[in-house]
């Protein structure tokens, strides 16, 4: 009986973490909401400039351009420093996240 509990609860465990380790592809919305909430908005001012506002001026490469590294961007960007901290993110994920950028196009 006791064996049994055990492989039972060893199965659930192993089922739970698979769940929580395998990593999948975020939306555009959960990536923003994962790394970049904290300091944009979709259409407020934050910290950062809001989404809209980067959509109506910055193309599909520009942003994700300025996710890889702000520090070399912020410059040809018309800034004066750069704030904006170099994240780690995957190429899936500043795809999603540059096209939920330019939904906010005319918002
Ligand atoms: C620590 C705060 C912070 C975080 C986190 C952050 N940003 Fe920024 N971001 C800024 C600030 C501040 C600027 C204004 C320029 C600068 O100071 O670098 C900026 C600028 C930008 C720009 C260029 C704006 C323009 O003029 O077109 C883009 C694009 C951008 N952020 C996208 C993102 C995305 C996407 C994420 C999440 C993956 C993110 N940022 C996370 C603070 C942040």
């Amino acid at each position: 009986m006791q064996r049994y509990i055990l492989s039972v609860l060893f199965f659930t465990i192993s089922l739970y973490s698979s769940e929580i380790y395998t990593k999948k592809q975020l939306t555009g919305k959960e990536v923003f909401e994962t790394y970049c909430w904290g300091c944009h908005h979709q259409t407020a001012m934050a910290f950062g400039p809001p989404f809209s506002e980067i959509a109506a001026k910055r193309t599909y490469e520009e942003i994700q351009a300025y996710i890889i590294d702000p520090e070399l961007m912020y410059k040809s960007f018309g800034y004066k420093r750069s704030a904006m901290s170099k994240l780690k993110t995957t190429q899936e994920e500043r795809e999603a996240v540059a096209k939920y950028i330019l939904s906010y196009k005319g918002k």
